[in-house]
């Protein structure tokens, strides 16, 4: 009995090596792919510091927000800009963060919200893309009951829409999320105490230390994923009860800002300041691996990611912290800003890295897990004999 539970614990030992050794070799290997070669927008327009980047599909052309002008762009391929929403009902000096396209009713969501010293303000608008950017609903988000906006203020960072036209909203001051529905109705959705949960990264620093969850993606299935910034985990969160259950991921995605999925084959991007992350997932979400991740330009400061036409995936580079700290060089405003495209060179063809690396990462997991539970079981033994 005995002999039998070491051997077979010996075996799970050198076989969680194995497949350590595996999943390191083939996931964690970090040779980043290269981002060069690919197509560069750059796109004209004097202290606009865009930090939200979504594509237009009908339109065929990305839409940015603007930092303090209460303005939203559409940019061309070829880097053409054109301001397409200037919505003066919005608070002065108002920032567009996040922005999604409602396909489905052809409308643009953007959430907006005001930094100090401007009043608290966390809203969401909805403007229609059939009709010039008419907007069609402006509506501010609640707070939880008893929170003082004035100690310390909600924001609405990013959205995403399900295929009804509900919004779904991040406010990764306070660590939850809202719900606004295609009229405009605003509540709050989800509170779990999961979003509290975890330990912030030891080597936060203040650009995203107080920035819980951000980037939020609606996935076709009845669930939405979300990213928190200063913990790096993610979330999948049920889209009728809005209960979250922690994603298990082989790496924590630390800073992680905005999300993207590519449709064609449910590929999560998710980027920060330093690097766009690829994911894949084979069963919804319970768990998940990181097959790549590219090194970004630091200094662009990227917020945001959008998969564009022919499934090419871009990085907005907005240089938002220089537009908020007013660090302008040579005291004058930056007038030029990028979108780039970023693709994974660990993904050509049929290519089926990520598999190995989710299958090892699994393995590995279930190994440890069977570890654990065989202790367990030896400790119970002990105790009754
Ligand atoms: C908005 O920004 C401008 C330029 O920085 C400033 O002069 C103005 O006072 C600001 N408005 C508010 C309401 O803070």
């Amino acid at each position: 009995m005995r002999t039998k539970a070491n051997m077979s614990s010996t075996r799970c030992r050198s076989s969680l090596l194995i497949s350590v050794l595996f999943a390191v070799v083939l996931v964690a290997l970090p040779i980043p792919s290269s981002a060069t070669k690919r197509h560069v927008i750059n796109f004209r327009s004097p202290g606009l510091y865009p930090e939200g980047l979504t594509w237009d599909p009908s339109g065929q052309h990305f839409l940015v927000g603007s930092l303090h002008s209460r303005t939203i762009h559409s940019v061309s391929d070829a880097g053409v800009i054109e301001t397409l929403i200037s919505d003066p009902d919005l608070p002065e000096n108002a920032t567009i963060l996040g922005l999604t396209v409602d396909s489905t009713n052809r409308r643009l969501l953007a959430a907006i919200y005001c930094v100090p010293p401007l009043l608290p303000f966390s809203a969401l608008a909805a403007y229609d893309l059939r009709n010039g950017g008419r907007r069609i609903f402006l509506s501010t988000l609640p707070s939880l009951p008893g929170d003082d906006q004035d100690i310390a203020r909600d924001v609405a960072n990013d959205v995403t829409v399900d295929f009804k036209g509900n919004a779904y909203v991040t406010n990764s001051a306070k660590n939850f999320i809202w719900k606004v529905d295609r009229d405009g109705a605003a509540s709050i959705f989800s509170t779990s105490p999961l979003f509290n949960s975890q330990p912030v990264a030891p080597d936060a620093d203040a650009t995203f230390r107080d920035c819980g969850l951000n980037g939020i993606v609606y996935i076709s299935r009845g669930y939405l994923l979300v990213v928190q910034s200063n913990t790096g985990k993610v979330f999948k969160v049920d889209e009728e009860s809005g209960t979250a259950r922690l994603v298990l991921l082989n790496g924590d995605l630390i800073a992680a800002d905005g999300i993207a999925r590519r449709r064609s084959d449910g590929t999560i991007m998710v980027v920060s300041q330093k690097k766009l992350w690829f994911l894949k997932s084979q069963d919804s979400w319970i768990e998940g691996v990181v097959y790549d991740e590219i090194d970004l330009d630091v200094e662009g400061f990227p917020t945001a990611v959008t998969v564009a036409g022919r499934d090419r995936i871009y990085v907005l580079y907005g240089r938002v912290m220089e537009g908020i700290m007013g660090s302008y060089k040579e005291g004058r405003v930056r007038e030029w800003f990028g979108i780039e495209e970023v693709a994974s060179e660990k993904e050509g063809g049929d290519d089926k890295i990520w598999l190995y690396g989710l299958i090892g990462f699994g393995f590995a997991y279930f190994c440890f897990w069977r570890f654990q539970m065989k202790k367990l079981i030896t400790g119970m033994d002990k105790k009754t004999t």
